[in-house]
């Protein structure tokens, strides 16, 4: 934990923190003006060009009022249309697989509509065990709502005895052996409590050999870990952009329907008039229309002022690059790697992130006890932020635009002090 040789790292580093084109949490009080802020895979830190961005929404709305829709300098019509290629880059898709819409649980329901088709003797969802409990709500509903009993139609997916992560061949696995009862697959890019990356790529290829669809939860993997969700074949995606991509609190979230879907127009869905063709949509016509590809799968006006931070946020990804940025991340993460592991040579704590950096994001798990009770010691008395799963997992994230090695050198400190 020496001070001099993160700031040794700081220095050097080849992609340089963009710290100071963010809003780093003051610490009045504190023995360093700022918190060392470890929480990006819960709530981003907001980019300072996001005011910025929502003021000028503001002021074509005091400008315009409705005829901003049609003629502001980004026409309103268009801004979610606009924000699709950035992210299209940060998940692997094109533009035309994307939509920009609602919130990470309601895109999943709206999809799942359309591609959980169950049948009587396929009906299962595989998920993993600890899924993060809005998914496992979501698809236990959508079970009960097609007339399965959720406890028999969702597979929970755990770690063999003494593991605290997935193999991949483990869910290959799974798969095989539920293959003739499965319908969907739903997991997570990266998990939210261990921060382990699934390969997306052999888990949907073995999710189609079982005759299932192949669904994503990238909440944790956007803007963190590289994904190619369209070579992948992946069906489907949702996530959120208020972890790693910084948009904000409840931010517009994101959705992706593999281009062989784009014109499945026969398949259900929850329709709105935002979702269809913009040729017809304002002949107010009763039918609907779907237009082609993700953004067949809208339903209301967007939001625009809260599109207006996810703007400025993609430049700022758009203009480092995630390959950089993922770099950059596995150099964090193994600094505090290392340090975690020198406090856990005279303390009670446990990595359980994967050890290979390409196994894992930037997050590191820890499992140590009274994680609640800790996490709120770190951050009163030591100004450093992380966060805390129940029972025992402390979860801290070098997020690499804007923490800084001296960030995690004070986190390792700070974890010593308080055990
Ligand atoms: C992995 C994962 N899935 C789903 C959600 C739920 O997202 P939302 O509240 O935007 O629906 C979260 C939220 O943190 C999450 O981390």
């Amino acid at each position: 934990m020496d001070d001099a040789r993160a700031a040794e790292l700081d220095r050097d580093d080849p992609l340089p923190s963009l710290r100071d084109e963010f809003a780093v949490p003051p610490w009045p009080g504190g023995h360093a003006p700022e918190w060392a802020y470890l929480a990006g895979n819960s709530l981003g830190l907001m980019p300072l060009a996001a005011r910025a961005a929502v003021e000028a929404e503001l002021a074509e709305w005091e400008r315009l009022g409705v005829e901003a829709w049609f003629e502001s300098r980004e026409p309103w019509l268009e801004y979610a249309g606009s924000l699709r290629g950035s992210v299209a880059r940060l998940v692997g898709a094109d533009a035309s697989e994307i939509a920009v819409m609602n919130s990470l649980t309601v895109n999943l329901h709206l999809l799942l509509t359309s591609f959980y088709r169950p049948t009587r003797e396929r009906f299962r969802i595989v998920i993993e065990d600890s899924a993060f409990p809005s998914d496992s709500y979501a698809v236990r509903s959508q079970a009960a709502w097609h007339g399965f009993d959720p406890a028999e139609a969702v597979v929970r997916l755990r770690p063999r005895d003494g593991e605290t992560t997935l193999l991949t061949e483990e869910v290959v696995e799974a798969l095989e052996r539920e293959s003739g009862s499965l319908a969907l697959v739903l997991l997570p890019g990266v998990s939210y409590l261990t921060g382990q990356v699934l390969e997306v790529v052999p888990i949907t290829e073995a999710a189609h050999a079982a005759g299932a669809v192949a669904g994503w939860d990238l909440a944790h993997s956007i803007g963190n870990v590289p994904v190619a969700l369209h070579d992948s074949g992946a069906d489907f995606a949702v996530w959120c952009h208020y972890k790693y991509v910084n948009a904000g609190p409840g931010a517009p979230g994101g959705a992706f329907v593999h281009e062989r879907h784009a014109r499945s127009f026969e398949l259900p869905r929850l329709a709105g008039w935002w979702g269809n063709d913009p040729a017809v949509r304002f002949r107010m016509e009763p039918e609907f229309v779907p237009r082609e590809g993700a953004e067949g799968w809208a339903v209301s006006t967007p939001p625009v002022v809260a599109f207006a931070p996810l703007a400025a946020s993609l430049e700022q990804f758009d203009r480092v690059g995630l390959p950089a940025l993922r770099a950059r991340s596995m150099r964090l993460t193994g600094y505090l790697e290392e340090l975690l592991d020198e406090v856990a040579r005279s303390r009670r704590l446990a990595v359980i992130t994967p050890r290979d950096p390409d196994r894992r994001g930037c997050q590191l798990s820890v499992s140590v006890e009274h994680a609640s009770a800790l996490a709120r010691r770190l951050r009163d008395e030591h100004g450093v932020v992380c966060d805390f799963r129940e029972p025992d997992v402390l979860r801290f994230a070098p997020t690499p635009l804007y923490t800084t090695f001296r960030d995690c050198a004070r986190a390792a400190h700070a974890l010593l002090e308080v055990l």
